[in-house]
């Protein structure tokens, strides 16, 4: 009998309630092609083209927005609004037309998109910390925002629900779930800032709102940078420790790791990459806090090599767990 080098792969794997024909995911991304906030033709088809391919799940809306005051800088989907139920439930219709779960990525930009855009609302964020990449200084969210925006986030989930997904997952790194998360970007001193319990805080209210919105089948994945790897900001240590809180909550069904800063220039080339970079980046560290969590699920950056999956070393094992890419 001949073994492929590839036969985990190939494999089913269950993800909460859905049992996945094979290990081969789509993550999130941003192509840069919704119409007015939507996804069209083209947007589905892009994805109808990845289901045909035999993939086991498509990942779509690279950063869907959530709120108004989170609006679409770089094309994405806007789910702030009813108007897009209706788009997803054909789009819906056509992914699992292959026998393929799809699922949206959705989040707050917080501080990190630019508020030229839109209806030109100002910025948010956890702190007063202007925003590197374009310079913006948000304004402080209030009690009332958080409130706002917890609740804007369980809508869109329901919208999305609605719309016949499977699934969404929430962008942490570098957005506002992950400004609240990191001691770089907030300096609060209320329930909100200081030990890691309270800078989480913000995120847990995110998910319970989720969970409270949503069908109890209804998967949840958190994609996060586990070490952002500049001084001052989340460890590995902290990675691991946000990982277990998570895990323990039973609110998620989907750890979806990712390494650096991507709100650094460097970060944002490592974790939006060019062809140029290496694959299977974060492996080692997405196997790390498999080890530490045990029973969660996660997947890793751009598929791993060939040579990870048969590594006899239990860090660089999450390569038996699905493997991702985003092209
Ligand atoms: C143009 C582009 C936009 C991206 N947008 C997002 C995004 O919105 N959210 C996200 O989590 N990852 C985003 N990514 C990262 C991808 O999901 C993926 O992790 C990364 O591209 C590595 O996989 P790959 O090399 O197979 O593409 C983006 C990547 C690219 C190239």
């Amino acid at each position: 009998m001949t073994t492929s080098p590839y036969r985990a792969l190939f494999q089913p794997f269950q993800l909460g309630h859905l049992t996945l024909k094979n290990r081969i995911i789509s993550t999130s991304h941003a192509p840069a092609y919704a119409e007015d906030g939507l996804p069209g033709e083209r947007y589905q088809r892009y994805h109808e083209e990845k289901a045909k391919g035999g993939l086991a799940m498509t990942m779509f809306g690279g950063a869907s927005s959530v709120s108004m005051d989170s609006p679409p800088s770089f094309g994405q989907l806007n789910l702030s609004d009813d108007r897009i139920i209706a788009p997803l439930q054909a789009f819906a219709k056509r992914i699992h037309a292959h026998d393929v779960p799809l699922m949206c990525q959705i989040s707050h930009a917080g501080r990190r998109t630019h508020p030229a855009t839109g209806n030109w609302l100002p910025t948010v964020a956890p702190s007063a910390i202007r925003e590197p990449a374009h310079g913006a200084m948000p304004k402080v969210l209030e009690a009332a925002d958080i409130r706002r925006i917890v609740a804007d986030y369980a809508e869109a989930a329901r919208r999305c629900a609605e719309g016949g997904l499977d699934g969404v997952e929430l962008l942490v790194s570098g957005h506002l779930i992950g400004q609240f998360w990191s001691p770089l970007s907030n300096k609060r001193t209320d329930a909100y800032g200081g030990d890691l319990d309270n800078r989480l805080r913000f995120g847990m209210e995110v998910l319970e709102a989720i969970r409270d919105h949503t069908p109890r089948a209804f998967i949840i994945s958190l994609r996060f940078t586990a070490n952002e790897f500049i001084a001052g900001g989340i460890t590995e240590d902290d990675g691991i420790a946000i990982a277990k809180a998570h895990a323990a909550t039973g609110l998620v069904d989907c750890l979806n790791i990712s390494g650096g800063a991507n709100w650094t220039k460097a970060g944002v080339a490592e974790t939006v990459p060019s062809m140029a970079f290496p694959a299977g980046r974060f492996v080692t560290l997405a196997g790390k806090v498999r080890q530490a969590t045990g029973h969660c699920k996660f997947r890793c950056q751009r598929g791993a090599r060939r040579s990870d999956r048969h590594d006899p070393r239990p860090d660089r094992r999450s390569a038996y767990d699905p493997q991702t890419s985003g092209r």
